[in-house]
Order: structure tokens, then sequence, then C-alpha cells
């Protein structure tokens, strides 16, 4: 089988979400929204992967396909847990209420229904598609606790006395909401409470995903629409500080988030617990084009997520931040997977990394893509980070198409999408990039 390193990206054709996340009997399972058939999103299959240190991937057999009349044109997004050693995988279930006769992979009108549905395995790898699904959540009816067609993303997580599910959804006003469901045995799921929705905050909650560190509760949701920028409505991950109390099911949302990285390119984050209980996150990389027209869509390295004095701070994952041990003198000499450049930037300073620009205005970090981009005039090319606290350290993770910037090890990233990143390294700053890739 084929494999992934670092920066993990489907064996060919398409992917979006990560789904499924989960460290399951010595191994990282990654799931992941995939179309076999072209590098284009279509009928929703789940791509499988497994890893045993988070920075080699091996890819495995499609793990969920159509087979119900409930999911006849698609598996969505969803996310996985373990209960007495079975794998137990939640995903939405769609089907599109007409065909389009020219492409039946793409839904007219985009009228569809949505189902949750669930699926278990005993070993993590096999899954029966035919015989082990089950509806546990039916389509919304008329006057029914959320959307008929928007209602998906299922995340489960353990509580103290009981299993929670997170649903995305929207209200009859076109906010976004989220819809908590609770479960005793992970099969017969009751409607508990609604996380309202707002004005302002995106028009659908799609792949929300919660967890508790020891700094506090978190919330991630991807809201359709949230904000306009630049040519387009923007869909964007959001996260924020929330209270939630498992007897009620009731969850307080603050009025303000912070955007999961400034790069604005990732979205459709998934966490889950790593091998030594610490919280990592994953997100989609979204792409405007296919590369070498043979795959599109990937993942950002896994970030170790923790709240400090109310803010989330996403870092390296230390299993891929200790891969990269081999000094170079300039990227021509980096490993397939990509290298790093750290250093520190004063203000006014920048360091350009084969024509992607990353400079210090003040406490802020800004990066400008142009160079690197072409032909997507429509997207945003300039970033630019909220204040940096104290300083300003900069570990860039270079891939051939993404570009990562850790700024003060995980105060804040920005991550972009880029094509035809060129070999050399600009540096107008004090400081002495070092460079080093993997052993
Ligand atoms: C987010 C999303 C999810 C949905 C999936 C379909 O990118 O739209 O809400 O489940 O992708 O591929």
């Amino acid at each position: 089988m084929k494999k992934a390193k670092i920066h993990f990206k489907p064996s060919g054709n398409w992917m979006n979400d990560p789904n499924g996340f989960l460290y399951y009997q010595g191994k990282y399972h990654l799931f992941y929204q995939h179309f076999p058939y072209a590098p284009v999103w279509g009928t929703m299959h789940w791509g499988h992967a497994v890893s045993e240190d988070l920075v080699n991937w091996e890819h495995q057999d499609v793990a969920l396909f159509p087979t119900k009349y409930e999911d006849q044109n698609g598996c969505f997004s969803g996310s996985a847990v373990e209960h007495d050693g079975r794998m137990y995988l939640y995903y939405t279930g769609v089907h599109y209420n007409a065909v389009d006769r020219d492409n039946i992979h793409l839904c007219p009108g985009q009228q569809f229904e949505a189902c949750q549905m669930m699926i278990s395995s005993d070993d993590g790898f096999h899954f029966d598609n035919f015989k082990d699904k089950t509806v546990i959540i039916p389509c919304m009816g008329e006057g029914e606790n959320g959307d008929r067609t928007h209602t998906r993303d299922p995340k489960v997580w353990r509580g103290e006395n009981a299993w929670y599910m997170l649903i995305g959804s929207k209200d009859s006003d076109g906010n976004g909401q989220l819809l908590i469901y609770k479960s005793e045995n992970l099969t017969d799921w009751e409607f508990a409470n609604y996380v309202p929705g707002r004005n302002g905050f995106g028009q659908m909650w799609e792949c929300p995903d919660y967890f508790e560190t020891e700094g506090g509760k978190v919330l991630v949701i991807s809201p359709m629409q949230l904000m306009r920028d630049g040519k387009k409505d923007a869909d964007q991950t959001i996260c924020m500080l929330v209270d939630f109390e498992e007897d009620t099911c009731e969850m307080r949302l603050p009025g303000s988030y912070e955007f999961i990285d400034q790069g604005l390119d990732l979205y459709a984050a998934q966490s889950t617990e790593d091998a030594q209980g610490r919280r990592v996150m994953l997100a989609w990389l979204r792409m405007p084009e296919a590369v070498d027209g043979a795959w599109s869509g990937m993942c950002c390295i896994p970030r170790v997520v923790e709240v400090k004095d109310g803010h989330v701070y996403f870092r390296v994952h230390p299993d891929i931040e200790r891969q990269f041990t081999r000094r170079i003198a300039s990227p021509a000499e980096a490993d397939e997977a990509g290298y790093r450049v750290s250093l520190d930037l004063e203000d006014g300073e920048s360091i350009g990394i084969g024509g992607y620009w990353i400079f210090r205005r003040g406490c802020h970090i800004c990066t400008d893509r142009t160079g690197v981009f072409a032909g997507h005039d429509d997207y945003r090319m300039q970033f630019m980070t909220p204040e940096l606290k104290d300083g300003c350290h900069l570990d860039i993770y270079v891939d051939r198409n993404l570009v990562e910037v850790y700024v003060n090890r995980g105060e804040y990233v920005v991550s972009n999408a880029v094509y035809g990143l060129g070999d050399e390294i600009k540096v107008d700053a004090k400081a002495v990039p070092q460079i080093d890739t993997l052993a």
C-alpha cells in the first residue's frame, strides 16, 4: 500500500474533511471524505489510513461506501469512538431527492435528505457496509429538531456518565446551530438540547468538535458563509471556550471566537486524544486546484491543542517536531516530505520561502502568497495574525503545496496552500535561519 509522510494526502483523487480520527489498538486511524474516481468532490466515501507515529501514514482500503437507501449518495463526515475494544463510526447518510442524469455524483438543486448512521468493527480495518450499518437518528421531519437537509457531521465523545453527540445544523431563521444527543449504549440516542444559533455566526455549523483540556472546554465549528472574504463568501473554522453541563446538556457560547488558523485555508478540523492523552487536531487544507491533475486536498500537521490564559494554542505535535533532525544549507537538500525553517524576526524584518513571503509588522506576522498562487485571483493572498503577546519566533514547515508558519510555538499559525514554490530562501533579518529536514 502507498504511504504519506508528515502531511497526510489521499492516495489519489479527492479528499476533504478528516473523519473518525482515533487512537485505537496502538494505531492512529484517520478516515476522510473521499471521492475515489476523480480529483473533485463527488459521492462521498470514507477513505482510510493508519499511522503508528502520526508521521508515516499507510493507506488502507476504502472503509465506508454507499450501500443503503439512506446513504445512497454519500457517507458524509463523522467521528469515531472506542468502547470495549470495538470501534464505532458515526456518520451522515445522504440521499438526493433527484438524479442528475449527466453526473450521478452531483445533487440537483442541493435538495437532499440526511440522517445519522453508525457502523462498528472489531478491528478498525473491516467494515461490513452491507450488513452492519444502522440509522440511529432518522432524517428530520417537519417541525422536528433540525433541518431535513442540513443536519450532519456527528461528533461523539464519552462524558462522565454517558455518551454525547454534537450534530451540526441550522435553525428556521437560517442561522447555524448544534443539536446535542445523549446515549447510554452508543446505539439508542435521545435528543437532549440545542446550542442555539445567533446572527452573524454563519448559516450552517458544519463539523462540530468538542473537548476538554486543562485550560478550558473548547468548541470547534465550521460555519458556512461566516464572512465575506475578498470576492467570495467564506466558510471558516473557528474555536471558542465554552461551558458545558453534562446533566442538562446545556452549552453556553461566548460572544466572540478565534480562527483555528490565520491562513484561512484550513477547514473541518477534527481532534482526538493521542497515545499520551494530549488533544491532537487535524484539518483539511482546501486547495483550489488539483496537484498534477491527480489529487486534491491534504491535512495540516497534527497539532496539539492547549488552552493557556483563555487563548487556544496549536503547536506542532512533538512526534513530528522531533523528526526534523538533519541540518541542511538549502531546501534543495530536503527530504520529499519537506523541511523546517526556524528563526526570530524583529519588527520590519522578513523572510521569503521560495516566493512565499513572511513579514513582521510591529507585533503581527503577515504573509503574502501572491507569487505562489497564480491564477486564483478570487482567493485572499495576504494574511495577518492578531497581536502577538511577546517576541516573534517562527517555525515554518514547508511542503510542496503547503506552508505552515507556527508563531511562538503555537500562539498563532498561518497555513496556506501554494503552487510552484521555489527552492530559494531570501532573508532580510539579523537572525540566520536554521533549516532542518528529516533524517
Ligand atoms: C464540510 C462538509 C461536511 C460534510 C462533508 C461532505 O467540508 O461539507 O459538512 O459532511 O463536507 O463531504
